[in-house]
């Protein structure tokens, strides 16, 4: 699909952004693990969660839809999980095949899974390694690094694991194991990544260990049903935060977004560029702060960002560039090499659609260094990627002329309602 885009003369009104992507997939997971009925809100209606859902319903886990983000989920404890007749499809979804391999390394029976060409191309080594560590048996292309994957569980040892790359995904996979085996399993972080599978698991009653970049638990406990909110997606709020920051006309209000500090990386850089953006945080829901962001039309200058920054603002950097794009002076992008298996290489997708608005990138093997400047409409691809396909939309709300942006129905991964939230900001 290709969409249009022109300048907007002003960007006004309150978002209230759709659930979060990554406590919607753990919610959906934890629940199916756990001993009872859980009901989760603020569910993300949205492709990736949607694979999550059905591969836990080809594990025989009964999921009930009651509406818009409302599900009730019947967990029958990780025993009550049955070998799948088919292939389990995990689609664009990252977390849902590694967290999902971290929980099938767990089952004594058969299990193979699958995904799209974006995400049978993704390294799946960082987590097969560790799993097969502990026992599982894990089939793939290239040695088990590449999709599709063939598991084969059960009878797993904990493990005391020190993670190669600062990995969310890879980090949870592995904890979801150790609720399998016997014995304390710890897993060390080179840098913090997002902790909602801790949080979580904290609120299903898991007696969890958090200390500095180690985290620990032991294995065969229960998780307690649940019933939460989950609040509104910090990432899908930051494309909103951006455009309001670099339009000359803006002021937009955020509603009932997650603030969680392992995840708000963009409001600290933001806020070091010189944007005018307030944070108002209003409570916490299963154990994860939200509340209400304010931003309005900035004079952007330019910055350097890397260490342990990156993995608080990873999924934010192709919105963030944009910002960079427009800023005064010079953005310097370092330590981001995870940026290369996302969606897409989002180093050299970033670029070259950017580049074709006019923007000045050079790439780094770890990142890239942009010269702020202006934009001109031009026709821009997505690569597929949800996130590359928003920020051409934001980068084609401040561009001189019309932008097209190709391949746009990707959004639907994670934000289905993105174009309909915005236009109603479009004055
Ligand atoms: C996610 C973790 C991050 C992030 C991804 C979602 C998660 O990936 O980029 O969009 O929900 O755990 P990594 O775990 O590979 O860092």
């Amino acid at each position: 699909m290709d969409l249009r885009v022109r300048p907007t003369q002003a960007l006004k009104g309150e978002i209230i952004p759709p659930g979060d992507k990554s406590i919607s997939h753990r919610a959906a997971i934890f629940a199916a693990l756990a001993d009872g009925l859980s009901e989760v809100t603020g569910f993300l209606e949205a492709d990736d969660c949607r694979s999550t859902l059905r591969c836990l319903e080809g594990l025989g886990v009964e999921v009930e839809r009651c509406g818009e983000g409302t599900l009730k989920i019947r967990g029958q404890g990780p025993e009550g999980l049955r070998e799948p007749e088919d292939v389990l499809d995990a689609g664009n979804s990252g977390t849902t095949m590694r967290l999902l391999m971290g929980v099938l390394a767990g089952q004594p029976f058969y299990s193979v899974l699958t995904g799209d060409r974006s995400l049978r191309r993704r390294p799946m080594a960082r987590v097969a390694d560790p799993l097969r560590q502990m026992g599982a048996q894990i089939w793939g292309r290239e040695g088990g690094n590449l999709a599709p994957l063939s598991i084969k569980g059960g009878g797993l040892r904990p493990i005391d694991y020190s993670l190669p790359v600062a990995s969310a995904q890879v980090k949870s996979a592995i904890l979801l194991a150790g609720l399998a085996a016997e014995g304390e399993t710890v897993v060390r972080e080179p840098v913090p990544a997002r902790d909602h599978s801790e949080r979580l698991l904290e609120f299903c009653g898991v007696r969890i260990k958090k200390e500095d970049w180690k985290i620990s638990l032991w294995g065969r406990q229960r998780l307690r049903p649940f019933q939460i909110r989950i609040p509104g997606d910090f990432s899908a709020a930051a494309f909103f935060l951006v455009a309001a920051c670099v339009h000359p006309r803006a002021e937009i209000v955020v509603r009932n977004v997650g603030l969680n500090t392992t995840r708000t990386g963009l409001l600290t850089v933001l806020t070091d560029m010189g944007a005018e953006i307030r944070v108002y945080p209003e409570g916490t829901s299963a154990g994860e702060p939200y509340g209400v962001v304010s931003a309005r039309s900035s004079n952007l200058r330019g910055t350097k960002i890397g260490g342990p920054l990156i993995p608080r603002l990873i999924d934010e950097i192709p919105v963030l560039a944009v910002a960079a794009a427009v800023a005064e002076g010079q953005t310097v992008i370092q330590d981001a090499a995870e940026l290369k298996v996302k969606e897409s290489d989002r180093i050299a997708t970033l670029a070259m659609e950017l580049r074709k608005m006019g923007a000045r990138i050079e790439t780094l093997p770890d990142g890239m260094i942009l010269e702020g400047g202006t934009l001109h409409g031009a026709v821009v691809d997505s690569h597929g990627d949800h996130r590359l396909a928003m920020a051409l939309v934001v980068a084609g709300l401040i561009a001189e002329g019309e932008t097209v942006v190709r391949g746009a129905e990707c959004m639907a991964v994670s934000y289905p309602g993105f174009m309909s939230d915005l236009e109603a900001l479009l004055k």
